[in-house]
């Protein structure tokens, strides 16, 4: 019998030096792209802590060391996105910085492929205006919607 040795993205993508590299990637084209003025102006001034946290949630999400839940909790990440308004503009901004900083730090073209997938679901999900088909569906209904109990 073999044993088929299932290895993280984050390891894959070479670990906590990696998930550094992306983030302040990340968040220099934050800074930098005109296209990415409005979601830079919902975040501090001073993005040491930000930068800190989303190292951390990245090292979890992609199977490294859990060193967001242990100083966070449960991500509940679309509830802790409520209080910024996040359309499709935000959201493709969110991801034109994403896919820059995935293409500037992660060699491996197959992981790369991997993490803009997910990264794009994640970022789609975290929509919260009238755009998102989910609230369209159950945002806003005053309980008219039929939902039968499902959570709002
Ligand atoms: C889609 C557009 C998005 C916008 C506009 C956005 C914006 C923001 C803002 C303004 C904050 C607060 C930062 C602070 O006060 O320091 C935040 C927090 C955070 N964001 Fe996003 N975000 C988006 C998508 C995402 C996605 C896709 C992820 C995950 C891959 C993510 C991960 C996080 C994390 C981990 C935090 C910190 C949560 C905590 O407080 O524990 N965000 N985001």
């Amino acid at each position: 019998m073999s044993e088929t040795a299932v290895i993280s993205l984050f390891d894959r993508i070479g670990g906590a030096s990696a998930i550094d590299r992306l983030v302040e990637s990340f968040y220099q084209r934050m800074d930098a792209l005109p296209e990415a003025k409005v979601i830079r102006a919902m975040h501090p001034d001073d993005l040491a802590r930000t930068k800190d946290i989303l190292k951390r949630y990245l090292s979890e999400w992609t199977g490294g060391p859990r060193l967001y839940s242990v100083e966070r909790g449960h991500p509940r990440l679309r509830q802790r996105h409520f209080g910024v308004a996040i359309g499709e503009a935000e959201r493709d901004a969110w991801l034109l910085c994403m896919r820059g900083a995935l293409n500037e730090t992660v060699k491996d073209a197959a992981a790369r492929q991997e993490l803009d997938i997910a990264m794009s679901r994640l970022a789609d999900w975290m929509r919260n205006q009238i755009d998102n088909p989910h609230d369209a569906a159950h945002g806003g209904c005053g309980g008219h919607c039929g939902g039968g109990g499902a959570q709002h």
